[in-house]
């Protein structure tokens, strides 16, 4: 074994330590069952979508993050460069799925926007409605797959509609903090609504968990 000073082979010990107890990201669980979302989400789409595609994203981040910090170890930007693409979609699915799932709630305890919610989306849009319209509009308006949001804005201090490519999440890209998100790829609809995303955006104002968007909106409003 390599003789180490005292001291040193303290310091050694302790960056072994701390080099080796990065948590990997984990799949979180859903706050409700696979089944709790029918009529508006079948129970397979919301099996697959969570145990396949959020899970997916949560490996590849992980052996994204595991690459990047090789990359760091051996100061090499070429690697980090390199799997910085990956961190971004796979970091995206995640962060994005995360929210998405306490965004839902069964169709019996949706209820309406109400308090400082209620009053931001009427200042920024005038109406619940027409919010719920023009967030359905970037939605349906996506091209390919991506997602569309209720966003708060920090430096208006108005909530927005926002369309958002891929997987990128909303925050880290845009400054816009997210309140409300409606996933448009198609592993979120397709099994149940087929072609008619637009049918599929319309169902999910029914399941919307209005309680955790306004709490999204006081925790965006108080940082
Ligand atoms: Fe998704």
């Amino acid at each position: 074994m390599l003789a180490l000073r005292p001291g040193l082979r303290e310091l050694v010990t302790v960056s072994s330590r701390l080099s080796c107890s990065r948590n990997k990201h984990t799949l979180p669980d859903l706050p409700y069952d696979y089944n709790a979302l029918e009529p508006v989400i079948s129970a397979e789409i919301m099996q697959l979508h969570h145990q396949k595609h959020h899970q997916a994203y949560v490996n590849n981040l992980n052996i994204a993050q595991d690459k990047l910090a090789e990359g760091l170890a051996k100061n090499c930007a070429k690697m980090q460069i390199a799997v910085l693409p990956a961190i971004r979609f796979n970091g995206g699915g995640h962060i994005n799925h995360s929210i998405f799932w306490k965004n839902l709630t069964p169709k019996s305890q949706s209820g309406e926007p109400e308090g400082d919610l209620l009053k931001a989306i009427n200042s920024s849009f005038g109406s619940v409605q027409v919010m719920k319209d023009s967030v359905s509009a970037a939605a349906v308006a996506v091209q390919g797959s991506g997602w569309a949001w209720l966003a708060y804005n920090p430096k208006s201090k108005l909530l927005e509609s926002v369309p958002c490519p891929n997987q990128d999440p909303l925050e880290p890209t845009t400054g816009l903090v997210p309140l409300f998100g409606i996933d448009v790829w198609e592993h979120a609809y397709y099994l149940q609504y087929k072609n008619a995303r637009p049918d599929y955006v319309k169902a999910i104002w029914q399941i919307a968990n209005w309680k955790d968007v306004a709490q999204r909106l006081n925790e965006a409003k108080s940082k």
